[in-house]
């Protein structure tokens, strides 16, 4: 669980995730884009990159969902500096 100093391990987890699909979604939509049909071969890869891209694509949709679902149930930590404005913004009463 999310404690007054520390997200917990489960958001960590959510966050990297969303991450790591990121890397690897944006390079696979790019290279699969630019990669020409000319041969049978090209064509497999290009296919296969794209359905991977797609995978991912819609994998990340429901991780980002699942992410935001978790992180409405959680209190946020404290600010490290909480004199720091910026860090440790004023919220509505
Ligand atoms: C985080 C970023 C991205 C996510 C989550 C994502 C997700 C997806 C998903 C879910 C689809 C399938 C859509 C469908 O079949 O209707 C798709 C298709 C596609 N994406 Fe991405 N995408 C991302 C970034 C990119 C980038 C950077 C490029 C290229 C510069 C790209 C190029 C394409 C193309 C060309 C298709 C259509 C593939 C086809 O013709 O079947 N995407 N993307």
């Amino acid at each position: 669980m999310t404690t007054q100093s520390a997200y917990s391990t489960t958001t960590k987890t959510f966050h990297w995730l969303t991450a790591l699909l990121i890397i690897a979604i944006i390079p696979l939509g790019v290279i699969a884009g630019k990669l020409p049909i000319e041969t049978d071969a090209q064509v497999v890869t290009k296919t296969f990159l794209f359905s991977l891209h797609k995978t991912l694509g819609v994998a990340m949709f429901i991780v980002a969902a699942l992410r935001i679902a978790y992180a409405l149930t959680q209190a946020k930590p404290a600010g490290l500096h909480p004199s720091c404005k910026v860090e440790t913004p004023e919220r509505p009463q």
